[in-house]
């Protein structure tokens, strides 16, 4: 018995020791092999520490009015951080929000936020859900509090060095943490990867035509996540009562115009588009959503060119979505650093 005793203590001096002078891996957090380091403002370090703060109060619905929404309630990590099913998401009070809440996987590589890019840094982002009256609606003195009590105290200080308790702050530990959600282990990985078996024949034939000029698919969805971080229209109604893009520029050009989406993990963030929904209704599905570039879409003074009658066969529709679907990385959901202990 002793020594057990003595075997586990000497076990667990040793696990500390460890822990205490193991350096960092020089990329933190660690990234796939085909993305570059997480990019992050040199006011905002990304620490474990504030990694971790940032991870609480992801999931902390105390930062609301009521006590009843957390940033998770509409970025479920079970739908990629999405609000899959929902076309819109209620906030505080059940108040129903305007858009599709978009998934955050990968968001750090983001160069502009929201459907019209209002947001450029995902402190300011975060700060935005945070405040909204549709979303969080907080009341700044009570998290102040919160954030004082000794449940938070010694997370805060290891965070920022000192105890001074802004909301900004909080908002650089909860966009650090979102900093960290970087997947890129899906199927498609795999065969890029150059495991040849990874994707299954028409899959493989859905990820050339989806790279081809006949379908231009990848000159919008390109790069890693599959998007080029510009604003385009694609033709969705006849007539935008979310003007998208024009709201943040006035610009008549960018009436209509959204964010070209991520496409990483698109089969678990359904319905699809910026509200959700087009002239001829939900996109619940990734077939309605090819339905809608086959026939090119509803025409629009600032629709996009490339967005045009594909003549699609129904073979080449099941293998657009069989690819697309091939894009899922499971492991975003259950992954223990980002979904709640
Ligand atoms: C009530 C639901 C709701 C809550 C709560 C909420 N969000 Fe969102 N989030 C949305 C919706 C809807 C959008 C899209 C809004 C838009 O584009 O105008 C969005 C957009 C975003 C984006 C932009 C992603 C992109 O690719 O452009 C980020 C990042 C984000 N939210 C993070 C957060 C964080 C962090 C919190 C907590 C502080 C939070 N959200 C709380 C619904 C919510
Ligand atoms: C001209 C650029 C462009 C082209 C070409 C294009 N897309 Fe898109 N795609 C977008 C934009 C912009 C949106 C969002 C539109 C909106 O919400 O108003 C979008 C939305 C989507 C969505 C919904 C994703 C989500 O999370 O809501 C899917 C899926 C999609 N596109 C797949 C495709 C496929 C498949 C093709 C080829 C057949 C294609 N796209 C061609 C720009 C483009």
């Amino acid at each position: 018995m002793i020594r057990w005793v003595l075997t586990s203590i000497i076990v667990l001096c040793v696990g500390c020791a460890e822990q205490q002078i193991q350096p960092l891996p020089d990329v933190y957090p660690p990234v796939p092999s085909n993305y570059p380091p997480v990019p992050a403002p040199s006011d905002n370090p990304i620490t474990p520490a504030k990694v971790a703060l940032g991870k609480e109060l992801f999931y902390e619905r105390r930062l609301s009015s009521e006590g009843t929404i957390a940033c998770a309630s509409c970025h479920r990590p079970e739908h990629a951080f999405s609000d899959a099913p929902n076309q819109v998401s209620r906030g505080v009070g059940g108040a129903l929000g305007q858009r599709n809440a978009p998934t955050l996987v990968n968001v750090a590589y983001r160069t502009s936020l929201f459907w019209d890019g209002r947001a450029s840094t995902l402190e300011d982002q975060a700060f935005s859900a945070f405040m909204h009256s549709t979303e969080m609606d907080a009341d700044t003195l009570a998290v102040a509090a919160l954030l004082r009590s000794p449940q938070y105290r010694a997370q805060w200080i290891a965070s920022f060095g000192d105890t001074t308790v802004t909301m900004y702050r909080a908002m650089q530990a909860i966009a650090t943490f979102e900093r960290t959600i970087v997947s890129a282990n899906s199927r498609y990985d795999k065969f890029v990867r150059g495991d040849r078996s990874a994707l299954t024949q028409i899959e493989r034939e859905g990820m050339d035509l989806f790279f081809s000029a006949r379908t231009m698919c990848g000159a919008c969805h390109n790069g890693p996540d599959f998007t080029n971080d510009q604003f385009q229209n694609i033709g969705l109604f006849h007539h935008y009562f979310d003007r998208g893009r024009f709201n943040v520029t006035r610009e008549p050009r960018d009436e209509g115009l959204f964010k070209t989406p991520t496409l990483r993990n698109v089969a678990l963030t359904a319905p699809y588009m910026a509200t959700g929904d087009s002239q001829k209704g939900l996109m619940s599905t990734l077939e309605d959503v090819v339905e809608h570039y086959d026939l090119g879409g509803t025409a629009f003074p600032n629709k996009d060119k490339r967005v045009a009658p594909l003549n699609l066969s129904d073979r080449e529709k099941l293998a657009l979505v069989a690819f697309m679907r091939a894009l899922t990385d499971s492991s975003v959901l259950t992954n223990p650093a980002w979904t709640q202990r």
